[in-house]
């Protein structure tokens, strides 16, 4: 459906005597259940995704994927012998070995993860349970801590309310995966963690994983066939300490990344260029060259969420965690930071025209949950402005989170900046590095950049006359 992705067969290696093919159940086909179905599908496991989107289930069935991810639609197609759909779960689980719960947790008004799409799932497999069964429930949704052992009990409780006896186990299994490489994250993760209070369940778990965890699937085809990856780490741990490392990693990760923002700012004052620090800094094995790129701040649907969340739960405690106060403070700043620049550079912003490139909350994606790039255009509307947006692929989900007369969306990079005062990089697509930026510039009214994601080539840039600003450079 999206992006001509090209449809392979594969085929699935089974001589693996150590691997027990499994009846899994992926409850939530979004971008963590779809990738996670997609995988457990290709490595042999007999695979039923449940969403209660209609719509989302509609496509799937007719191989389309719902959302834009690099190599879906392949994926799907070469493995839909052992995938299959549905709006609903099955009357009896009698047959599933293990469900797992991939639903989403977004934040709610006071920063709590909102846990209601979770609890009616565990509503509803429990009311699905057998007498005597045998069930594995692995929760991989980002969830607040102590929320797996809450459920385990309520689960429990809910059984012996129906007066059935089965041996239900709880895993969690936080995910890692990032969108727009999520099909090559769920095949190649850096480390897989299972926490839990039960042997079995969790041999379970680690039995599903075996072919990631020894390598011993076949490679999709469009991947490189001769990359090497060393092979995943095991985190075998409890329930309150995997929910608690999937909610530090993310909070690591935004404090990384506002940590070379604030860097940036200060780069800014005094002339030296970020992107040279970032280079310097991480090739320090300590501190590693990841998350250091300067820019707009982080968006998306999970730094955002799960940083206020674990500050909800500090709170419950009365615990202070400034570091992520100021991580999530210094990541506000970051776009009025950028809007400043804008308003240096244009004086008044008011009945001026800009282009912005880019909508997703990253490049590879077409979610704009948390973009900072839609934030930023709101604020220009905002302040008087007409904004024209162009994205690759997410510009059908903006449309209506953007609906304005004073925003303008643009199937191309050259409709975008027709006559605009100035061109913001919101997202680092590719496609903006590759764009010919001396028609760009023929084409605007005034030839200003203001590169949001330090992607562009800045000496190349000034050479062709452009006013070139980003973010400490
Ligand atoms: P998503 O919003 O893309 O998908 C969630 C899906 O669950 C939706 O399609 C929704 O229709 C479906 N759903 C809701 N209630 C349901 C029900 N009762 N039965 C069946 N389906 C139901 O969410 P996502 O981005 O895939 O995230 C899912 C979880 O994984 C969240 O907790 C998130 O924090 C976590 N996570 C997300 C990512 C990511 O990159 N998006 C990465 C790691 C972890
Ligand atoms: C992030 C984590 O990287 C995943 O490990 C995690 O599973 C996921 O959140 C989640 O829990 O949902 P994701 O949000 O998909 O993944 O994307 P990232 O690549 O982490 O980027 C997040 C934001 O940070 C983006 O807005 C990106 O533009 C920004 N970023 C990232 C920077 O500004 N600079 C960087 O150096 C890196």
């Amino acid at each position: 459906m999206m992006l001509g992705e090209k449809v392979e067969n594969f085929v699935v290696k089974r001589e693996d005597d150590q691997f027990k093919r499994l009846n899994v159940i992926v409850i939530g086909a979004g971008y963590v259940g779809l990738c996670t179905g997609i995988v457990m599908a290709h490595i042999g496991h007999s695979v039923l995704c449940i969403d209660i989107n209609t719509d989302k289930i509609a496509l799937l069935e007719q191989g389309m994927a719902p959302i834009y991810e690099i190599n879906l639609e392949a994926m799907l197609a070469g493995c839909r012998n052992n995938l299959s759909f549905t709006t609903e779960l099955p009357k009896r689980l009698g047959d599933t070995d293990i469900v797992i719960i991939a639903v989403g947790t977004p934040s709610k008004e006071n920063g709590d993860a909102d846990m209601q799409y979770v609890d009616q799932v565990i509503i509803d497999i429990t009311s699905k349970i057998e007498e005597a069964q045998d069930l594995i429930i692995v929760m991989k949704s980002t969830v607040p801590i102590g929320s797996n052992q809450e459920m385990f009990r309520r689960v429990n409780n809910l059984l012996s309310d129906r007066g059935v006896q089965a041996n239900v186990n709880f895993v969690s299994n936080p995910e890692f995966l990032r969108e727009g490489k999520a099909i090559y994250d769920s095949f190649y993760p850096d480390r897989i963690v299972v926490g839990g209070n039960n042997d079995s369940a969790i041999g379970a778990v680690k039995n599903m994983y075996y072919p990631l965890l020894n390598k011993t699937f076949i490679m999709p085809q469009y991947m490189d066939q001769n990359f090497e990856s060393s092979l995943p780490s095991l985190v075998v741990t409890d329930f309150l300490t995997a929910e608690m490392i999937k909610y530090a990693s993310n909070a690591f990760l935004a404090t990384k990344v506002s940590f070379i923002n604030e860097i940036a700012g200060l780069c800014d004052k005094v002339g030296a260029d970020i992107l040279d620090v970032s280079i310097g800094m991480g090739l320090d094995n300590r501190i590693g060259k990841g998350f250091l790129h300067a820019g707009l701040g982080w968006g998306g649907s999970c730094f955002p969420k799960d940083t206020l969340a674990l500050q909800s739960i500090a709170r419950e405690y009365d615990y202070e965690m400034p570091i992520i106060e100021a991580a999530r403070t210094i990541n506000t700043r970051q776009i009025i930071f950028v809007l400043r620049k804008i308003q240096g550079l244009l004086k008044v912003i008011r009945g001026k025209k800009i282009a912005v490139l880019g909508l997703s909350y990253k490049p590879g994606t077409d979610d704009i949950r948390d973009s900072v790039s839609v934030e930023i255009v709101k604020r220009i509307v905002r302040l008087g402005g007409s904004v024209s947006v162009y994205d690759p692929v997410a510009l059908d989900n903006a449309r209506k989170e953007l609906a304005s007369d004073s925003v303008n969306f643009c199937s191309s990079i050259i409709c975008a900046i027709e006559s605009a005062d100035a061109v913001l990089i919101a997202t680092e697509w590719q496609e903006f590095l590759e764009v010919d930026w001396r028609e760009v510039k023929l084409k605007m009214r005034s030839p200003i950049i203001i590169d949001g994601r330090n992607l562009l080539h800045k000496k190349i840039l000034s050479e062709m006359g452009f006013t070139y600003v980003g973010v400490g450079r």
